[in-house]
């Protein structure tokens, strides 16, 4: 294992490459995860220094922390496909007030656009308890980082759970050199103004104590900008396409990387015999080869928009009775952040909903509505295949890495309902029936016109979703961050 001030490459993020869980007889259940970053940093190998620190995110966790040499929280490699992470055991209480208090309620939200009613947010003394939580959360990361980062090292800060961690990192190492990504969004100043002065002020040079501040798309970096200007009175330069923010006597770039499709690993994922088997499973769901099928999968997550998808489905069947026992939507809502109510509720909602559709329009040998909850990654590449249309309508999206992964995976071609406030609009907008997610009537006319579209046009519009969405696979990705950080 690496020991401390040793690692060259260091990557944080609040949700590391693996968790753990407590199987019954006492032992733990190390699980793997996906996305982008794990893919990403695999690309500089596992002898590589690199350190990735994380926090501990439940009681496995925690137990994998307790049980790691020392206590110190460096992972067996075994668990972990050979990479050094590092798991932070923060306060349980402190964990829950930043990660679902902060980050899941106020910055998600803020990013997102998500607040609903007039007496929201509510930025009361549990908020202050809550953002002094968070406040402990990122130092505890930049301590770990501090410990762990050789000299003049490079460190990738990941996400709007840490946005106060280039800052405060600087403050301890100034000899480092830090890069944030932000995954989310990011909201125009009117919007994220509506944080209290000093937290908006906070969250900003906190990222701007970063080298360079990256994004998943040109608009959220503007929108970031435009923030920095309007609350900080940062001066922000552009010139010949490079921007940056100069804010007390420090200049940090700003970079844009919009993370693609891992085309080789999901292409292989998407033939071995466990996705083969749920295919047929959900071939004989569909109830026959001519009927077309709508696939959706997502975290059922409020910005994911689920709920208007649903009931654009029925207006589709309404308007165009023709549709009527010829097309199924399939429809993965995996639980996401079930710890917050307001997640939960929305689980209820389009379970409810899903059971409405289906009793409304259903006839003898049709369910208009096949959907799962329980999340399962062979079974969504299954569906990925089998997809006739891609319904991807988030309010707000940093990406929407499912828009760019169904037209990689499909066996034959598929036309893509894509929001314009998805991140992927940008890179996908000019071959997908693009909508204004809150338009359902908008979006059920889009699902006609994409499950109307001929086989050849739809064939051509793949391959050009397929080289958009693959145009920088995740280790480019990574390693363009960190060639871009010197
Ligand atoms: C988004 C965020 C990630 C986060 C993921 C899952 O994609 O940008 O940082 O890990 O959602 O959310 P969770 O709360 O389960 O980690």
């Amino acid at each position: 294992m690496v020991a401390s001030h040793a690692a060259r490459v260091l990557v944080a993020s609040n949700r590391g490459p693996v968790s753990y869980s407590l199987r019954e007889d006492g032992t733990l259940a190390p699980r793997r995860g996906g996305g982008g970053l794990v893919s990403g940093l695999s690309a500089i190998g596992p002898d590589a220094d690199a350190v990735w620190v994380c926090a501990a995110l439940g009681d496995g966790d925690r137990a994998a922390v307790l049980r790691s040499a020392g206590g110190a929280g460096r992972l067996s490699t075994a668990d972990t496909d050979g990479q050094h992470v590092r798991m932070l055991d923060i306060p349980a209480d402190t964990f829950a007030s930043a990660y679902n208090g902060i980050a899941n309620s106020v910055l998600w939200f803020v990013h997102h656009m998500l607040f609903q009613t007039p007496l929201e947010p509510v930025f009361d003394e549990d908020f202050r308890d809550q953002w002094a939580a968070y406040v402990a959360y990122n130092a505890a990361f930049a301590d770990a980082l501090a410990d762990e980062a050789g000299k003049g090292a490079a460190v990738l800060v990941q996400d709007y759970h840490l946005a106060l961690v280039p800052q405060l990192l600087r403050s301890r190492r100034p000899d480092l050199r830090i890069g944030h990504f932000s995954h989310t969004p990011w909201a125009p100043p009117d919007y994220f103004r509506l944080l209290p002065d000093d937290v908006a002020a906070e969250v900003l040079s906190g990222i701007l104590g970063a080298d360079r501040a990256c994004f998943l798309t040109r608009r959220w970096a503007d929108a970031f900008a435009a923030c920095c200007a309007d609350v900080l009175g940062a001066s922000v330069i552009r010139d010949a396409g490079s921007l940056t923010i100069t804010y007390r006597g420090r200049t940090t770039r700003i970079g844009v990387h919009g993370l693609g499709a891992d085309a080789d690993f999901l292409r292989e994922r998407a033939h071995r015999p466990d996705v083969d088997e749920r295919l047929a499973a959900l071939q004989e769901a569909v109830g026959g080869p001519d009927r077309k099928v709508i696939v959706r999968v997502d975290r059922t997550e409020l910005s994911k928009n689920i709920v208007r998808g649903l009931l654009a489905y029925a207006q589709l069947l309404r308007d165009h009775p023709e549709w009527q026992g010829r097309v199924v939507h399939i429809a993965f809502a995996y639980p996401s952040r079930h710890d917050l109510a307001v997640y939960r509720e929305y689980t209820d909602e389009v379970s409810d909903l899903a059971e409405e559709i289906n009793e409304e329009f259903a006839t003898p040998g049709w369910q208009p509505v096949v959907l799962h909850v329980k999340d399962d990654f062979a079974r969504s590449l299954a569906a990925y295949r089998l997809a006739d249309v891609a319904l991807v309508n988030p309010i707000r999206d940093g990406m929407n890495l499912v828009a760019k992964e169904i037209p990689v995976v499909s066996d034959d071609g598929v036309a893509l309902v894509l929001s314009r406030e998805a991140g992927a609009y940008e890179e996908l907008g000019d071959d997908a029936f693009v909508v204004n997610p809150y338009d359902i009537r908008a979006t059920a006319n889009a699902l006609h016109q994409a499950l109307s579209v001929s086989h050849g046009e739809r064939a051509e519009a793949t391959k050009r979703l397929v080289a958009a969405s693959t145009a920088l696979p995740p280790q480019q990705w990574f390693l363009d961050q960190l060639r871009a950080l010197g």
